[in-house]
């Protein structure tokens, strides 16, 4: 666990930026394995983007550690992150109960949702030798009691509570902290506060690294892509592209096949 903090540490010290991407899959994992990436974090959004949810808040433990055991194998260097989904770290014994059955799919670290309130949680998984990412800023946990995806950090009073969260999960021993949809200058006020590298995914440019969905980036969930994403691809065209190939293909020939004296 301490290599791990180490590592990340002399990373942010050499500006080295780290890259990170979502699976939820075999093929998907060893392709951003294969590509280079630094870590591969079986996100709860394999809620939406997987599996059909309106957001993450319906996903299970069962759920997350299948896709957990099907990206690990996939994967010969990239860090693999499994996301703790909602109600399965109520209390710190139940986060670290939670955090061992991810690592037994496979994952070599673990997220949860939460900072300065969730402090004991984290150094309870720490303490307990497993590797810890923090997830700060906009919690999708909580879409629901928060009125939407918000950005955070606009007052004064939610810009300090941001900082005092990375304080706090730096302390509880996190090897890095995703900051989701937090005002970039906020970020950068972060990632200069703290020793640990800031990913950020939609938080300005100032972070330490970056983090995105996968589906995101690919164009793979074209029914909805968040503003601060510029897609490298465009995945979904390219599937239905296909598919109408085949069906042409398909009916086509049935067509000719059906012709009298053919
Ligand atoms: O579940 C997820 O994919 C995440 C990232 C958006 C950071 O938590």
């Amino acid at each position: 666990m301490t290599n791990l903090v180490e590592k990340y540490r002399e990373m942010k010290k050499r500006g080295e930026k780290v890259t990170a991407l979502t699976a939820y899959d075999y093929p998907t994992a060893r392709l951003l394995d294969e590509s280079g990436i630094d870590i591969i974090l079986v996100g709860d959004s394999l809620g939406m983007v997987v599996l059909g949810y309106e957001d993450t808040t319906s996903v299970s433990l069962d759920e997350m550690l299948h896709h957990t055991r099907a990206v690990a194998r996939g994967v010969k260097s990239a860090l693999v992150v499994g996301d703790m989904p909602i109600h399965t770290f109520e209390k710190p014994a139940q986060a670290v109960a939670t955090a061992k059955q991810f690592i037994n799919a496979g994952a070599q670290a673990v997220k949860l949702e939460g900072g300065v309130s969730h402090a004991a949680h984290i150094e309870a998984i720490t303490d307990a030798g497993i590797p810890y990412m923090a997830h700060i800023g906009m919690l999708p946990q909580h879409v629901r009691e928060q009125g939407g995806y918000k950005v955070k950090g606009k007052t004064q009073s939610e810009a300090e509570a941001l900082i005092a969260d990375a304080r706090a999960v730096e302390k509880a021993g996190a090897f890095s902290v995703v900051l989701e949809i937090v005002v970039p200058e906020i970020a950068k006020q972060i990632t200069h506060a703290i020793s640990i590298p800031t990913i950020g995914i939609g938080s300005g440019e100032q972070c330490d690294g970056q983090i995105l969905v996968t589906h995101d980036l690919i164009g793979l969930f074209p029914w909805f892509t968040p503003k601060f994403v510029s897609p490298e691809a465009r995945v979904a065209d390219e599937i239905r592209r296909a598919a109408c190939a085949f069906i042409e293909r398909t009916r086509g020939a049935s067509a000719v096949s059906k012709r009298p004296g053919v």
